[in-house]
């Protein structure tokens, strides 16, 4: 059930909402800070930036920040472990959260007081007081009952019978089972404006739906280290107001959905769907799957279009988005809405938030490129793989059984690209269930065997884009031979996720000219889209066919050759992409002399 926000009539946006946050506490001394990466820096436990402290743990912890004591920021954030609710009316996988931050300066009083003007005061955002309630802290972990923001609360005019306090579940915030945390007070908005049949007990933590949490200020004084929990050496405050809840409550709308955030988006997907805004509404799953299609294209663009943004992937953050993406291409199926139309709309995203964040127009074309490759990619893993699994389902049914077997669904993630709760859902759909300890066991061998391929082909890794830049050496060894002569024989090769160098054999330094008509011959075998293809034959037959290979002594007497559509063919053991366009941008770094007789290129795609 939808919540019926009902008191606010603001006609704000994001935009207006973010810079009176930003101005209103900049007013009261808060460096204003920009936004961290949402894909975190120096953080690989965590693949997304999931608040706004994260990015600031190391100073909460005490180290001093270069711009003060007091900071304001409007942080991007992406949580994705809930992502089955989305598609209810409040939860997002991808949300701005506004801060305020006090290390080591004032405390719970100035927090409070802050709080309660800038929703309140007319000034700001004006929000009817008897709208407000709010929780404190009742104890525990040995901390005592938050007596002092009761106070606070109690002093600004806010009634016992809108004050809860609540226990370490509802109201101690930590990151995670170490580092800094501390008791908290939280902010509610009423959305029905009397109790439910609870009565009096209705307060905030009453689990019906009156209640929508806005902002969480956290005293982070103490810090979690093997269980225990100890002082920090100074007491901070960590405040988080989420930007598309407070909208919808300012413009008395229903849902995150219906707010300036996100209704350019959704209105840009209804008119691509076969459905009526009416008849979606009237829906509840195709009402769920519009929301679903929203969500993930904002957060798929914000990913992608972020200052370290990522591409689509099998591991990490990478792998997130390519389940963001394919699951809102699953339901834009639902609604009538061609993929194409739904990646398109990246433009309607990028329009509404450039202002607040460059970086998405910037990085504009990769963002199109890379929602589309994911596309194709996913297209014609649909086709094979849906058709495997329906075979698959057939054998199940045969048999009497209900669950399909880890084998199957990892043949289906390894070969077709079907994240595992695609295929969960997609069997869950015919009353069958996977066997995932059976995946899970079956993952982890194939994770082992990848390391020992990619040792061998000369990959840091694995990864897409690896894989990427290995196919970007095979289109430069040829376009080397062509453009320089066929004296020019790979010397060595070494390939990290983010560049490749290429040693070749060549007497003279290169022109200019050579450098940007190598670069040019490349670039054009990319945007030909050309099919890579392999095939394994004997030596010998590789040898008469024409194909290259340096290191034919490594290699047994049955070789797999690699085609690149009739422009390249070489001696190789893979991986490759599959198709040249997946490579995107290439460009030369550098060309520099290796050793004597052979030339070394650093060379980037994005
Ligand atoms: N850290 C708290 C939260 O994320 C307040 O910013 O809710």
């Amino acid at each position: 059930m939808d919540t019926g926000l009902v008191a606010g009539q603001m006609h704000i946006d994001g935009d207006e909402l973010r810079s009176k946050y930003l101005k209103f506490f900049a007013e009261r001394g808060h460096a204003v800070i920009p936004s961290a990466s949402v894909i975190p820096e120096n953080d690989p436990s965590v693949l997304f930036t999931t608040a706004g402290m994260h990015p600031l743990v190391p100073y909460l912890m005490g180290k001093a920040h270069p711009a003060g004591a007091r900071l304001v920021d409007v942080q991007k954030c992406v949580r994705t472990n809930d992502i089955e609710e989305v598609g209810d009316s409040t939860h997002l996988t991808f949300f701005e959260m506004l801060g305020n931050w006090s290390l080591g300066d004032y405390f719970k009083e100035e927090s409070i007081t802050w709080s309660w003007e800038f929703l309140t005061s007319a000034e700001w955002l004006g929000i009817p007081k008897e709208r407000i309630a709010v929780s404190c802290f009742a104890g525990g972990l040995g901390v005592e009952r938050d007596e002092v923001s009761y106070q606070v609360w109690r002093k600004l005019g806010v009634p016992d019978e809108r004050i809860a306090f609540l226990g370490i579940d509802d109201n101690w915030w930590a990151t995670g089972d170490e580092g800094p945390c501390g008791p908290d007070t939280e902010i509610f908005y009423d959305t029905v404006g009397q109790p439910c049949k609870n009565g009096p007990a209705c307060k905030p933590g009453c689990d019906c739906k009156r209640w929508v949490e806005i902002w969480n200020n956290v005293f982070m004084a103490y810090s979690r280290q093997a269980g225990q929990v100890l002082d920090l050496p100074k007491r901070n405050v960590d405040t988080g107001m989420g930007l598309e809840r407070t909208l919808a409550v300012l413009s008395g709308v229903e849902t995150v959905y219906e707010t300036s955030s996100f209704r350019p988006i959704v209105e840009a997907l209804i008119a691509k769907s076969k459905y009526t805004e009416a008849e979606i509404r009237a829906t509840p799953d195709l009402l769920r799957a519009l929301r679903v299609v929203s969500d993930h294209l904002r957060t798929s663009v914000f990913i992608i279009g972020d200052e370290r943004g990522t591409a689509p992937s099998n591991q990490g953050a990478g792998y997130v988005l390519r389940r963001l993406i394919r699951r809102a291409i699953r339901f834009c199926d639902t609604l009538g809405i061609p993929a194409e139309a739904w990646v398109a709309t990246h433009q309607v995203v990028i329009g509404l938030f450039a202002n607040a964040y460059p970086e998405l127009r910037q990085n504009a074309e990769r963002i199109a490129h890379e929602l589309g490759v994911e596309h194709a990619r996913f297209d014609q893993a649909l086709k094979t793989g849906i058709r495997l699994l329906s075979k698959d389902i057939e054998d199940l049914k045969a048999a009497g059984s209900a669950v399909l077997s880890g084998e199957s669904a990892f043949k289906l993630y390894d070969t077709y690209g079907f994240p595992i709760e695609f295929t969960v859902e997609l069997v869950a759909e015919q009353g069958f269930s996977v066997d995932m300890e059976g995946y899970e066991r079956r993952f982890a061998e194939h994770r082992e065997a990848s390391k020992t391929e990619a040792a061998k082909s000369g990959l840091a890794d694995l990864s897409d884009e690896s894989v990427r830049y290995h196919t970007a050496t095979h289109l430069l060894h040829a376009a080397l031979r062509n453009i320089l002569g066929p004296h020019v024989f790979q010397k060595g090769s070494n390939i990290t996720q983010e560049r490749m160098r290429f040693d070749f054999s060549h007497p003279a330094p290169m022109s200019k000219e050579e450098v940007a008509a190598v670069e040019a011959w490349v670039q054009k075998a990319i945007d030909a889209k050309l099919p890579v293809t392999s095939e394994s034959m004997s030596l010998n037959e590789a040898q008469n066919s024409g194909a290259i290979g340096l290191f034919s002594d490594k290699y047994d007497s049955q070789v797999s050759v690699y085609k690149i559509g009739d422009l390249s063919m070489e001696l190789c053991g893979g991986p490759h992409v599959a198709n040249t366009m997946e490579i995107g941008k290439f460009k030369i770094a550098k060309e520099q002399s290796s050793s004597a007789g052979v030339r070394r290129i650093r060379a980037v795609i994005s």
